[in-house]
């Protein structure tokens, strides 16, 4: 599977890989051997690699046989998503969840648990993260309120469809959005799924509106950048994938059973979110443009990337 992430580090190298690098940190697909107990040789699994925080092209994914942790696998069974369908949800729903469960420490979904108190926002439901985090959200229980592109009346439908209340229109002037986010405050948690310059500015101002205390004006964001933020009193606070999913340090080596190591089992493992989201359907995947044919056509997709928005590129080896 192809991300942004990987188109961009083609063009731009901005992570100063060494060369040869073998690229793609997402994958589906049988398992050859295993080392562990869990999966065996034949098993379907969907799994997001660290292979650039790492630095190791054992686990880039643009190639015949990738490695891949266990703990960031899924093994995909008969009764819920096929492989194709599942392979956005480890890397995608995986951030959303790390995001807002462990650093914006909201409560894990658990089937059956009483309803959470406290409203969420997520700016960018249109996107794959997004739409991975309102679920996060909405199956803890949590009250979200959500932005989209609603120029496609459908849009509205299907980010409702998800476990949103309600959903304001992020591509109105930045103050009509805020005035109508306002009501809905003081709120739990806003993430920024989106990550854009435009996306900043309005949900600080937000914050200075609907939260009196300012050690509370905290903005969790998919994207590294503060950039636009209204206020010196509003933090962004960035999640990163690398750090969390994998124990990837800035030089490149890993820190390995960290605390995130035992969030993650929570996650991945038997019961975990994703792992149900996966083999129950309880989540609603993102939908993928799939590409069938050879490795050849790996340059195809990374450049099919940078083009698509909101759905996710596939290449189907065949
Ligand atoms: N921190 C990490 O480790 C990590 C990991 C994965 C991804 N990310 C980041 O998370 C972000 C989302 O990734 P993704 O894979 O989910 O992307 P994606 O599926 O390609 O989503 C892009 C969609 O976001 C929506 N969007 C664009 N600008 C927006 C804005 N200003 N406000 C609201 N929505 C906007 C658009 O959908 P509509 O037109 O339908 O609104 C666009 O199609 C990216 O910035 C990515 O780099 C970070």
């Amino acid at each position: 599977m192809f991300h942004q992430l990987d188109a961009k580090l083609q063009l731009f190298d901005f992570f100063a890989l060494g060369y040869p690098a073998i690229f793609g940190a997402s994958l589906g697909g049988a398992v050859v051997s295993s080392g562990s107990a869990e999966f065996g040789a034949g098993d379907s699994v969907v799994a997001s690699t660290p292979t650039y925080f790492w630095r190791d092209n054992r686990y880039g994914t643009f190639q015949r046989c990738a490695l891949v942790r266990a703990s960031n696998a899924i093994k995909v069974t008969g009764e819920g998503y096929n492989v194709l369908d599942a392979v956005t949800i480890p890397t995608q729903a995986g951030i959303a969840a790390l995001a807002l469960g462990q650093v914006a420490g909201l409560e894990r979904p658990i089937p059956g648990v009483a309803k959470k108190e406290g409203t969420i926002v997520v700016w960018g439901a249109g996107s794959t993260v997004g739409t991975y985090a309102v679920q996060y959200a909405s199956q803890a229980d949590y009250t979200v309120i959500a932005t989209a592109n609603l120029s496609s009346p459908a849009e509205e439908e299907r980010v409702k469809s998800l476990g949103v209340s309600h959903v304001i229109n992020y591509r109105l002037p930045a103050q009509e959005t805020v005035d109508a986010l306002k009501g809905y405050g003081p709120f739990t948690a806003i993430l920024d799924a989106a990550a854009q310059p435009s996306s900043l500015g309005p949900l600080s101002t937000l914050l200075l509106a609907t939260q009196p205390d300012a050690s509370k004006r905290v903005i969790h964001s998919m994207g590294p950048d503060g950039q636009n933020v209204t206020d010196d009193s509003v933090t962004v606070r960035y999640t990163s994938f690398a750090k969390l999913g994998f124990g990837a340090k800035s030089d490149g080596t890993r820190e390995e059973g960290g605390a995130s190591d035992k969030w993650l089992k929570g996650l991945w493992g038997h019961g975990g979110w994703l792992r149900r989201g996966v083999n129950e359907k309880s989540v609603v995947a993102q939908k993928a443009d799939v590409t069938e044919g050879v490795l050849e056509k790996v340059q195809e997709c990374l450049d099919k990337v940078i083009k698509a928005k909101g759905s996710q590129v596939v290449l189907k080896l065949v």
